[in-house]
Formats: C-alpha cells, structure tokens, sequence
C-alpha cells in the first residue's frame, strides 16, 4: 500500500519504518528540513533502540522516503497518517495547532477519491469531527475521503518490539471499508485488532495511559505507606501482582511517572472532562501524587542531613526511564532544581541524555564524562533512572569512591542484603532505610 506519514517525530517515523519493513512503501513528511535531510542518510533524530539499522535497511530497500513537500507526500497515497505532535497548552488542555495546519494542507493537496486520513497523535475526543472539517474546508474538488482513529501504544526504548508484538491495535474507522483497508495494513505485525467507533479508539489512549499512570501513583503511595509501617513494597507488589485480577505490571514502586506521554494525557484528560463540568477527581490525586513523589528523594536526604545547602550531591540518571535520551517530565530534572534551589552543587551522569539534559539545565550544573564523575567525592548520591551499568555497580564500589557515604536510590537498584554489608546509608523507595548508626547526622 502507499502510505504517508505526517510528522517524522517519534511516533511518524518508528511507525513508517516498521510499516516499510513489512513491505508498504512510505512517504513521511516532515516540516522540519534539517531533520528530513538527516533522515534521507539514514540519521536516526531520536534514541531508540533498533531504530537506525531497520531505517537504512528501509532506505537501501527502497521501500522508504522522506520529503518536505505536501504535494509529493499526499497525491498518491491510499492511506495518510497523521503522527503530529499534540503539545500540552498552559492550562493541560491539548494543542491541537499542528494537527489542524495538517488537515489543512492535506485537504489542498487531495486529488483522488478513497484516501483515508488516520489519526496516530494523541487528541481529545471529538477531534477527529474537526479535522473533517478543517480538511473539507480546503478540498478544490467533490473528493471523498474516510477518516479514522488508530491510537499508538508504543513505550519509548522499546518501540519497535512493541510494534511487532503489540497487545493490540484499535481501529476506530467512520466506514466498515476504511475499518478493512486499516486492519489490511497492520496484517503482517499480526497483533490483534480491535474494532470501535471513533470515539472509543480516542479514548481508549487517553484511558490506558490514564490507567497506568494511577497504578503507578498508587504502588508509590503504597510504597510511601511502607516506609512508615515497615513493610518492603517488592514483596507488597509481588503479592498483589500474583493476583490476576490486578496483574505483576506497573507496580514498580520509584520516583513517578515522566516521558511525553503520562503527565500530558493524565492532564488533558482532567481537561477534557473539566469542559463537560465533570471533575476528575481520581485523576487529579494522581497527578499530584506523582509531582511528590518525583521530589521525595530529595525530602529523605534534607532529613538525613538537616541541611543540604553547601553539599555536594551527584545524580545518576537523566532520562525519564532507561533506554530512551528522553527527558521530558523526568524526575531527574526535578530533583537536580530543588538541590540547586537548596545551595548544593549538583553533577549529573547519564550514558545518552546529556544533550539534552544541557539545553535544559544549561550550565547551573557540571556534567560527567563517566559515571565516577558523579559519583566521586560526593556527599550523596541520587539514581533517577534504572540504566542497566548503574544496576551492576556495587554499593561497596560507591561507598569507596564517597566522601560520606549516602545514597538515595529512586529506583529500587539495590538489595538491602547488599546494603547492610556496606558503609553506605542508603534510603530506596518502599522499602527501610538502612542506615549506619557511626554515621547517623
Ligand atoms: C507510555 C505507555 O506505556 C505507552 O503505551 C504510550 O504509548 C506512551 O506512554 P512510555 O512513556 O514510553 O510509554 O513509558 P513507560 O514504559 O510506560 O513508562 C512511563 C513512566 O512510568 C516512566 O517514567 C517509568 O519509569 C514509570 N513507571 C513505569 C514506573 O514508575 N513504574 C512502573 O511500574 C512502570
């Protein structure tokens, strides 16, 4: 099938090349020239695992373009994907500027009957009744189209695993012909598909992300409970996991949720049922839940310390979660703004974010080469992200290389055992602190 993708962001390009891959030919369309001439080399934009070789495999194949060009992106294409972003406004409500500039330029450049305009990028329910709209509004002929909500569900660094082994596919189409040519398309991932109306397809992603999003703000208010009480949030969630009701997943008990997806969805959901006077109110605690929890670390080592102003501190970890460069709404930022705002000296590690930790954090800060760097002669230590080379460092290791031993685990790296056989206080989440009575402030 021709298939256009608008938008080469990370949802439009991971979508188009793995499309390409099972044999479809792509066209993904990108505003932005300087990304599309990187994509054309074969230059992945973004960080994701597995990326970058099945594109230039796609690119040599020929089965794969990118262009600027509305008019070579949409005169021949059967089905016309729109992957834009849908930033969050001031107010959490969804930007929806891109999605119609979109629509728009898509309606100009229609010339055939049957295309069908399929939308990927995240937005509120009802939406998909305006870029109707906005696309007819500049049609130059009686040209028919069909349109459809075809929500993604793909988790960041492991994005193309998720596409080819997904849970399932929702096709919200307006005609059962469009709702057929769509599950035709997704055939060769063989993932099984669920058929809705428009409107449910919307808010099944708003819904799912919503939902995740509240069982991680409840293990970690769980896990917060259990730092009280005295019990271990790993065993806590086992035992509620092995329930099948509740099920073993996001019940990792940390630092909260970040990424581009929860805190804007769990938002804009709070939005969009605020517009019809119905308060979310659920969702409203979660929210808040989180905003304390990503902050929480840093309260334990103001207690541990009394004051934490003139110390040094390092921080492991800047990405929202491992195997991803992606620092939007991680908790790493939040912590390394409070230290500051409290007088420490902050040194970040993090084995792929640090471009784009810099253009956020400038230079109020010092960057690592290596993850030492953060870790030598600091009064305490902060793991934000679970990285894999951080899991494999021993605490024995980190208490050697410490000027005072203390470190606050947001992750849950290491076991107590390990702990108590070392010289390091060391707080986690959920779970007693294991602390040295020789060192206790
Ligand atoms: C999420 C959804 O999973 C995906 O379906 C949707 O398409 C986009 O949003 P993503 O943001 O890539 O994907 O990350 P995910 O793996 O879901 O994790 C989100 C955040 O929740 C991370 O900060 C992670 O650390 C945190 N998390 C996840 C927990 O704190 N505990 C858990 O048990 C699981």
């Amino acid at each position: 099938m021709n298939i256009t993708i608008i938008g080469a962001g990370y949802v439009g390009l991971v979508t188009g090349v793995c499309l390409a891959s099972v044999n479809h030919d792509v066209i993904v369309l990108d505003i932005h020239e300087k990304k599309v001439d990187l994509l054309k080399q074969g230059i992945s934009p973004i960080y994701e695992p597995g990326l970058e070789p099945l594109l230039k495999q796609q690119l040599q194949d020929h089965k794969m373009t990118f262009t600027t060009d509305y008019h070579e992106a949409c005169n021949q294409a059967e089905i016309i994907i729109l992957a834009v972003g849908t930033p969050s406004k001031q107010d959490g409500s969804s930007d929806l500027s891109f999605i119609k500039s979109a629509a728009e330029e898509i309606g100009a450049q229609l010339m055939k009957n049957g295309t069908i305009i399929v939308t990927k990028s995240t937005v509120p329910v009802g939406t998909n009744k305006k870029i109707k709209g906005w696309i007819q509004n500049r049609l130059s002929g009686p040209y028919h189209f069909s349109l459809a909500s075809n929500p993604e569900f793909l988790r960041e660094g492991s994005a193309i695993h998720d596409t080819f082994d997904g849970d399932r596919i929702v096709i919200g189409a307006d005609s059962q012909a469009a709702a057929a040519k769509l599950e035709e398309m997704h055939r060769p991932f063989n993932v099984p598909v669920l058929h809705t109306s428009i409107e449910s397809a919307e808010m099944i992603k708003y819904a799912s992300n919503a939902f995740l999003a509240t069982k991680i703000s409840f293990i970690n208010e769980i896990a917060n409970i259990c730092e009280k009480l005295g019990g271990n949030i790993e065993d806590v969630a086992h035992g509620m996991g092995m329930d099948s009701r509740i099920g073993p997943h996001f019940l990792q008990a940390g630092i909260g949720y970040g990424g581009s997806c929860f805190p804007k969805d769990t938002n804009a959901l709070v939005q969009l049922a605020g517009d019809i006077d119905h308060k979310f109110e659920l969702l409203e605690s979660v929210i808040k839940v989180n905003a304390k929890q990503q902050v929480s670390l840093v309260n334990k080592a103001r207690e541990h310390f009394g004051s934490l102003s003139g110390k040094k501190a390092g921080v492991l970890g800047l990405s929202f979660k491992p195997n991803t460069d992606d620092i939007r709404e991680a908790a790493s930022i939040e912590i390394v703004k409070q230290l500051l705002a409290e007088g420490v000296a902050v040194t970040v590690y993090d084995p792929v974010a640090i471009d784009n930790a810099r253009s956020v954090l400038g230079e109020s800060v010092s960057y690592g080469e290596h993850l030492f760097d953060s870790i030598e002669d600091q009064d305490m230590l902060f793991i934000a992200t679970e990285w894999e080379e951080f899991k494999v460092l021993r605490l024995k290791t980190i208490a050697k290389l410490m000027k005072n031993p203390a470190v606050f685990d947001g992750r849950n790296c290491f076991s107590l055992e390990e702990a108590k056989e070392t010289t390091v206080d060391y707080y986690s989440v959920g779970r007693p602190a294991v602390i040295k009575s020789s060192s206790l402030i």
